[in-house]
């Protein structure tokens, strides 16, 4: 069955007086798209000249390295893919003129994204299958039920880890072409979220409390998944010297901040966004211990053997 078809043409985009009185607002979210145009890079050239000068991807690099390194790389390749799907999808259903810009800014960043990446990806080896729970993960905020869910899907949840794990790729040293081309993703995907930032206050706005509770429901699902994908990864960022713990710390610590932007945007976010808060560090000290999980106590050890088990499991049975 169709659903309503929408106006058309919707004339509140020229309208001269709601134009002047969003206009401070309509000014920042427009910028993101002029922003994209002026920062946008050309990926090809970028990493044809880093392959020139380094080799192709993988040169020198342990086997063992290599593998953990395209299982991960694997895993980001497809979250661009989803992030250029869900961003052409807000770009077509946002009504304001100057987030629907900046949208449509994203999904030129993005396409860029995933083809620099597929071509990195294809070049290191052969393309490893997708794991069960990030599968699922990407596939439900690429289904979310309300614009409101995917962009904090989006903006919120894979932005955030997108940049934090770029960053960590990019100077960890176990590659000098990402070592290099990370920084311009990163520099991307920090400007994707000023839309989330912008633009989620003003859906959370218009809300009932009915929505609000689906949107943080779906965003606590969404952290579960992520979380769970997280444990079938631990031996990969081990090996690729990646502190999990300081990575999942620095993203909630992002989450947290981007939070206190939108309540200084426009009032108060929380009734439909979820924040860190204390249970969000008892599950961080549960996941990633300090001082790693060989020096917890028993129960600790064999609780989260048996989670990882689990996870390991369903990423098999859902890939
Ligand atoms: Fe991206
Ligand atoms: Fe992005």
């Amino acid at each position: 069955m169709f659903s309503k078809p929408r106006e058309f043409p919707p004339y509140e985009l020229i309208d001269k007086t709601i134009v002047e009185q969003t206009a401070h607002k309509t000014r920042k979210l427009e910028r993101l798209y002029h922003l994209t145009q002026s920062h946008a890079w050309d990926g090809k050239e970028l990493f044809g000249q880093l392959v020139e000068k380094h080799g192709p991807p993988g040169t020198n690099m342990d086997p063992e390295v290599r593998e953990s390194l395209s299982k991960l790389m694997t895993v980001l390749m497809w979250g661009e893919l989803a992030a250029w799907n869900i961003s052409a999808d807000l770009a077509l259903e946002i009504d304001d003129m100057d987030a629907k810009m900046a949208a449509t800014g994203q999904v030129f960043d993005e396409a860029r994204h995933f083809y620099v990446m597929r071509d990195y990806v294809l070049a290191l080896g052969p393309a490893k299958q997708l794991g069960g729970l990030p599968k699922r993960l990407l596939t439900k905020v690429l289904d979310a039920p309300t614009l409101a869910c995917k962009l904090v899907g989006m903006q919120l949840l894979f932005e955030t880890n997108a940049v934090v794990m770029f960053r960590r790729i990019g100077e960890s040293g176990i590659c000098p072409i990402l070592e290099v081309l990370l920084p311009y993703f990163e520099r991307d995907e920090s400007r994707h979220v000023g839309l989330g930032v912008m633009y989620v206050p003003r859906l959370v706005k218009k809300m009932g409390r009915r929505e609000a509770l689906l949107t943080r429901k779906f965003q606590l699902e969404c952290i579960a998944l992520l979380a769970a994908s997280g444990f079938t990864l631990h031996e990969d960022f081990k090996r690729l010297g990646m502190n999990q713990r300081q990575m999942a710390s620095r993203v909630t610590h992002m989450q947290d901040e981007i939070v206190r932007q939108m309540a200084d945007e426009q009032g108060d976010v929380l009734g439909a966004v979820l924040t860190k808060g204390r249970w969000g560090e008892h599950v961080i000290d549960f996941v990633h211990p300090e001082g790693g999980i060989a020096e917890a106590s028993p129960f600790h050890q064999s609780v989260h053997s048996g989670l990882t088990r689990t996870f390991k499991a369903l990423d098999r049975a859902w890939a």
